[in-house]
């Protein structure tokens, strides 16, 4: 298999931060409220992660190097895995595992409910993002898969509401979201391209 040692150090490096924070709660260096301290550490990691996912296609078609496409499914389901790991903390942390709790945050704080759409979008890509689902769906699994862009406007909505006021860390967010999705139009990366291959057809015709 292609890029196998690449995919194992993205594989063994991804766990890391989780594991860590999670030692740190353990160790009491969390502060005095370590439960939200993790639950908002996984929230920024995952949208982080989000954001890594995305950055795949457009680093490959810049590149030109496979490795970026052959750990951009691992890296959405890690992705996936740290917002399971952010709705965990939120339950046991937050809620303290209560239902009725859930209830009156969802009526209180829209926030949680903007959340809940984004998860519910990324458990859908996370299901189908298999071979099996990929050659059930043909054409409209590439359809299917553009959610990811309103999930990403979603959970930039859902951490909005959550930072309000101190919106500095939002916007350095928004803004790579935002250049990612620029990327996205037709022609853009087309243009960008000769900044990126310019030097080395530079250095090929200089040692010829
Ligand atoms: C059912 C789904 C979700 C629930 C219940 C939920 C819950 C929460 C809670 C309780 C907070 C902390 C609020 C505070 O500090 O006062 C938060 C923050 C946050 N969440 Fe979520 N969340 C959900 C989905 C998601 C998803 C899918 C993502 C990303 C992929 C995400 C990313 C974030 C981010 C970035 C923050 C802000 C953290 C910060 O700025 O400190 N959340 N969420």
């Amino acid at each position: 298999m292609r890029y196998r040692l690449w995919r194992i150090a993205v594989f063994l490096v991804a766990p890391i931060l989780p594991l860590y924070w999670l030692y740190q709660a353990w160790a009491f260096a969390l502060g005095p409220d370590p439960g939200k301290v993790l639950v908002d550490r996984l929230g920024l990691a995952a949208l982080a992660l989000l954001l890594i996912t995305l950055a795949m296609t457009p680093l490959q078609r810049l590149s030109g190097w496979g490795g970026w496409i052959a750990v951009r499914r691992q890296l959405g389901l890690w992705c996936f895995a740290y917002v399971l790991l952010h709705l965990s903390a939120y339950a046991v942390f937050v809620l303290g595992l209560d239902a009725g709790q859930l209830l009156i945050d969802l009526r209180k704080r829209p926030y949680i409910f903007v959340g809940a759409l984004a998860f519910v979008g990324l458990l859908v890509l996370a299901v189908t993002s298999n071979r099996w689902s990929i050659r059930k769906l043909g054409r409209r699994w590439k359809m299917l898969h553009r959610l990811i862009y309103g999930i990403l406007a979603l959970v930039l909505l859902h951490m909005l509401w959550v930072v309000r006021a101190d919106i500095e860390e939002w916007l350095i967010y928004a803004a790579i979201g935002s250049f990612l999705m620029v990327l996205r139009i037709p022609g853009v990366l087309e243009r960008l391209k000769p900044f990126f291959s310019g030097p080395r057809v530079k250095s090929r015709k200089l040692s010829q």
